[in-house]
Parts: C-alpha cells; structure tokens; sequence
C-alpha cells in the first residue's frame, strides 16, 4: 500500500511592510482597532513585477531542496491561489513548473480560497495512494494586494502577500503517513466572502467590455461567526474519527485569518497556547498561503521536529473548509 507523507516546507513573504499605521493613513482606522479586532500588526505586499508565480517559485525552490530529491523528480505541482497571475489561463502552476524547469509534468490550480492548501493536501494524497503520483509538490501563494480595495477599511486591513510550498511523497511506512484530512463546502454562504466582479456570474453586457475589478467583498461579523462554529466543529470530528486527544497534536496551525477566531477554537479544543502556531501579527491573512507559511514559521524556528503531530484546519470563502492530521516526516537522513 503506498501512504502519501509530508516531507518539507519552504516559504517566501515579500519584503515590503505595510504596518497598521500606514493603513491609518489611508482609510479610517487605527492601530489600536486593527490589533484589538484582528490581532494583525502588519502583512507584507509583494512589488509590482513580483506575481504570485514569482512568490510561489521562491517558496517551491526551499521545499524541494529540503525534501531531498532531485527536481526531476517532481511529477506532479498542484498551486492553491485566488490571485493567480492571470485570471482563467494559464494556470500559475503551469508558469511556476516552467520557471522551475520541472519539464513537462501535470500542472493545475484549484481555487478553494482560505482552505486552499488542505485541499491540495487531499488532492495529493489521493493521487499518491492510488499509485498515480509519486512526489507531488503542493504550493500556495498569494498576491492578495492585486484583489484588495485599499478604500475599504472592513477588508483591507486583513490581507497580505505571501507564498508556502510543501513536498508530499509515496512512502510504505504507515508511521510516516498523512492520517486523515477533511474537506467541505457550502454555497449558501457565497456571498459572504466574494469578488463580485470580472467573471461570467457579473451581469454586464458581454460585447460592450466593462473594466471590471476582482475585488474582495466581505461581510464580517457574519463571516467571523460562521468560521468560528465551522472551523470547532471540523476539528472536533477528525479527531474524534481517528481516536486522537488535542492533547496529542504537537502543532496546532490553523488558517491565520484573525487571532480572535484562532483563540476560540484553541479555546472549544482546550489547547494550551504552546500548541498554537500563530503567524498572523506579521503576515496578516495570505489566504492559500497562510497555513504553509505558518508551518514554514516553526520549521525555521525550530519548532518543528521529525514525526511531530500537525493539526491543520482551514476556513475560507466558497465557503469552503478542511482539516488535516499531517505527521511532520521528512526523509531519515
Ligand atoms: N477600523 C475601524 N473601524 C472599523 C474598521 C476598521 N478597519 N472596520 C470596521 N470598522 C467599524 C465598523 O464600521 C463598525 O462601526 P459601527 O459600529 O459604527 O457601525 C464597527 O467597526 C464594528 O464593525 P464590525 O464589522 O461588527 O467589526 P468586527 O468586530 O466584526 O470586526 C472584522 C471586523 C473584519 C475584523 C471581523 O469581522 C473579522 O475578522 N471577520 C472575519 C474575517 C475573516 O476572517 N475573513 C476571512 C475568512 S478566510
């Protein structure tokens, strides 16, 4: 039987800052109601000519160099992004193989938002235990600054840049493996977190062209507490299913949308604060790419060692949501 296991990590933020102050200067806001609300302090903003690929192939290079392998031996890149470089085609996954040099290997997006990467993550395993694929590299990235109003205060606070990267490979040792992960989606809640505008679903006379924009829209406090039940409920059950205590994950790493909404789920769980991985003061939300950067956060910090226990839980518009019970299994060396 082949097991899919989760081998390495990379990540890349950009280094451009955009503090709470700065936004003060230009919406009505403050850095006293940014951190309170959200517990974000800062997020990052990539520069014009950097595009999600370019964040994305910088993130990828550091997995796969810490993964072992030869790139060539990559079969399979699977990109998570609701800001690709190009809205329809191509996909970015096909431009960031291409700048990587991984030949002529399957490529493709998926769009699930916020729960962008557990989704990869299920993509792959499956692909892996079926014997299609044997090392898959998984990537989230985000240029969220080109799909933010930076005049509306309820959303721009939120998001930043970034990109995470992860190689999952075939294994036989049932000890390494991915233990379980749940994906979910509800469409009821569409409107709660959207880009309105730019697609097929846009009434606008289709001959007479207007410039559309794919801006972000937000209902808040409704998203706030969808997320809050959604997320508890999902991982209360996938632990619950594969007979494991929240005791008993090392790592916490939850979507860093908002500390509020991560502090109440860590709460219903009853984890201690040590189990939480908390990335969201420095990067804000980067959607697809926020739980790999998170897990990128404690591997270079050196948090994360060999055979540690991950709990990844994710939340995002669609709505769509997921979890993971992921043991950390890098190659023995
Ligand atoms: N600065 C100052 N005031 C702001 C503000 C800002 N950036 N944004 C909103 N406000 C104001 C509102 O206008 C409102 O004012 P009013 O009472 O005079 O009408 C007040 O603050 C409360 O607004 P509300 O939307 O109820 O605030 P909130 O406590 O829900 O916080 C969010 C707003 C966006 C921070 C919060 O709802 C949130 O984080 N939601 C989840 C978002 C999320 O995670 N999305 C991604 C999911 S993947």
């Amino acid at each position: 039987m082949a097991y899919a296991a989760f081998r390495s990590i990379g990540a890349y933020a950009p280094s451009k800052v955009l503090s709470n102050d700065d936004l003060a200067k230009m919406v009505d806001t403050s850095d006293e109601w940014i951190t309170k609300r959200t517990g974000i302090k800062e997020r990052r903003i990539a520069a014009n000519d950097e595009f999600t690929s370019d964040m994305g192939v910088k993130a990828a290079r550091l997995a796969i160099e810490r993964s072992g392998l030869d790139k060539s031996q990559i079969d399979m890149i699977i990109c998570a992004t609701i800001s690709p470089d190009y809205f329809c085609m191509p996909s970015t996954a096909t431009i960031i193989s291409t700048k990587l040099g991984l030949g002529n290997i399957t490529a493709f997006d998926i769009s699930a938002a916020c729960t962008g990467f557990v989704y990869t993550l299920s993509i792959a395993k499956a692909f892996i235990e079926s014997g299609m694929k044997k090392n898959v590299l998984l990537i989230g990235a985000e240029k969220l600054s080109s799909i933010t109003d930076y005049s509306d205060r309820g959303t721009c606070i939120l998001f930043g840049d970034g990109a995470g990267a992860a190689v999952i490979s075939t294994t036989d040792n049932k000890e390494e493996a991915i233990i379980d992960i749940h994906t979910g989606s509800d469409g009821e809640f569409a409107d709660l977190l959207m880009s309105p505008n730019g697609g097929s679903g846009s009434a606008h006379d289709a001959l007479e062209q207007e410039a559309t924009s794919c801006y972000m829209q937000m209902k808040g406090n409704e998203t706030f507490k969808v997320a809050v039940k959604t997320l508890t409920k999902d991982v209360i059950e996938i632990l619950k299913e594969n007979n494991i205590q929240a005791s008993d994950v090392k790592h916490f790493v939850p979507h860093q949308a908002n500390l509020r909404i991560i502090k109440a789920v860590g709460d219903a769980l009853k984890l201690d604060d040590k189990q939480v991985v908390l990335t969201v003061e420095k990067y804000g939300n980067t959607s697809g790419a926020s739980i790999p950067m998170a897990i990128n956060d404690i591997y270079e910090s050196g948090r994360l060692q060999d055979g540690e226990l991950m709990l990844l839980d994710a939340f995002g518009g669609g709505l769509t949501w997921g979890s993971a019970l992921v043991p950390f299994s890098p190659v023995k060396k």
